[in-house]
């Protein structure tokens, strides 16, 4: 391993998962300064934030050097596609994320089926069109079975994907996507993909070249309503483990999925040092691809990091100079549950500013912490939304359960008039546990 650890480390990103690499870069036994770039009102409360925006790469970079920092995690897609990373190696900083040509694996959802398809890596089939091939998307389309899936080949946080059940709404999807009108240039490419039935997980891998480790499994809930109902968002709510990804589940997982990924990305010609998230659907005929991120999940990094035992600072170290063979991962064997408070009208449109108020650390139940999102500092001090997605209420316990109630209980102490979450985080594996 390249020693000493970094003692000066700056973390890029705003929302609850930037607030959980924080807490637990800070809880490294190395004691290492921790700063944010542009964080919010939860990270600035424990570490220095300053305000550049994530997307904003030269001034990141700027930044980094005027604050003689060692290393930087990048939390979110967006400075990765645009290649932070690749001009922070360029001026001799290591970093953890992967370079442009890494981050393409999820900011171009047509690349990577290309990559899923040339490897033989199980994943749904699919077509691509652009905006000149509309009427082969709506014949390609009338060809398929429904639910048919719709993507936007670019970045969409989160809501670029639609899966219609209508053949006529499917088609319309389709239209305004290839002329623009729904995600601007992102839909202007799309990719129709058949729809796989299956529950999902999603497997966090840290890469470094050929090498790599797996998380612990989690499980999101990306719809925005209870049962899975109504339009997809960023993530409403994660658990960890995902018991229905058993050990030998995972074990098929890696061999026929994370492996030749990490080999593919390598055989491409690819150096990726950073977070390869799978979206995996577990579907009757074995586990299938769903999609690749190329970041930590937000808001799985919420339910996952905290049960490392590891030093997560020297798990990313070791990832980013090439020493990730050195670490043997230890893990907690806690249960972790995340409920997301969310802005109602989240995804759509929602307010901001409205003020939040929390209980104190020392009144919230064991094991329970409140992450940050989209929070902000009013000019009168006080704490305001300024997000969609808003809190992390997240707690660990023994069983799933304890998790559960907890995090709940916590929910209730939290006081904000467009506060929505919903009730059900968890509870698919719930059923399963209890009769
Ligand atoms: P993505 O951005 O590709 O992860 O898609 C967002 C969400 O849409 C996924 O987490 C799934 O819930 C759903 N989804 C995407 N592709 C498919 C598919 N082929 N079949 C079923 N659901 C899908
Ligand atoms: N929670 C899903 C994501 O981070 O993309």
């Amino acid at each position: 391993m390249r020693e000493p650890l970094p003692a000066s480390i700056l973390v890029v990103g705003a929302g609850g998962r930037e607030h959980t690499l924080v807490r637990c870069l800070v809880a490294s036994p190395g004691k290492p300064r921790v700063i944010c770039a542009p964080g919010n009102a939860g990270i600035a409360a424990e570490v220095a934030c300053f305000p550049v925006a994530a997307d904003d790469i030269l001034g990141l970079v700027a930044l980094a050097q005027q604050e003689k920092i060692q290393f930087v995690v990048i939390g979110p897609e967006a400075p990765l596609a645009l290649g932070l990373a690749d001009l922070l190696i360029a001026a001799g900083i290591p970093v953890y994320g992967p370079t442009a040509d890494g981050a393409r694996l999820e900011a171009s959802k047509v690349f990577t089926k290309q990559l899923l398809l040339k490897y033989h890596i199980p994943t749904a089939p699919a077509a691509v069109f652009n905006d000149r091939e509309i009427i082969q998307a709506v014949l390609y389309l009338r060809s398929r079975m429904l639910p048919i899936v719709i993507k936007a080949d670019g970045l969409a946080a989160g809501k670029g994907v639609v899966i219609s059940r209508d053949l006529r709404e499917a088609e319309s999807i389709v239209r305004d996507m290839l002329y623009g009108t729904r995600f601007g240039d992102a839909g202007r490419k799309v990719l129709i993909e058949d729809w796989m039935y299956g529950e999902e997980t999603s497997i966090l891998v840290v890469v470094s070249g050929r090498d790599y480790i797996i998380l612990p499994t989690s499980q999101d809930h990306k719809r925005i309503g209870d049962g899975d109902a109504g339009p997809n968002t960023g993530g409403m709510g994660t658990y960890s483990p995902a018991e229905v990804v058993t050990p030998e589940m995972l074990e098929r997982i890696d061999r026929e999925i994370v492996r030749p990924s990490v080999e593919a990305i390598a055989k491409e010609g690819m150096v990726f040092r950073g977070t390869l998230f799978i979206g995996v659907m577990l579907t009757d005929k074995g586990p299938s691809v769903i999609e690749y991120n190329t970041r930590f999940g937000d808001p799985e990094t919420q339910v996952v990091l905290p049960r490392l035992e590891t030093d997560l600072l020297k798990l990313l170290w070791a990832a980013a100079t090439d020493h990730l063979r050195e670490i043997e991962l230890a893990v907690r064997p806690d249960h972790g549950l995340c409920v997301v408070i969310a802005a109602r009208g989240y995804p759509d449109t929602y307010p901001k500013g409205d003020v939040i108020t929390l209980p104190d650390s020392a009144a919230l139940p064991a094991g329970t912490t409140i992450y940050h999102a989209g929070t902000t500092k009013n000019a009168a001090g006080e704490i305001v939304t300024n997000g969609g997605r808003v809190l992390g209420v997240t707690a660990f316990a023994s069983t799933l359960r304890v998790a559960a109630d907890r995090a709940y209980a916590a929910c209730e102490q939290v006081q904000c008039a467009s506060k929505y979450f919903r009730r059900d985080i968890g509870a698919r594996q719930l059923k399963r546990i209890a009769p």
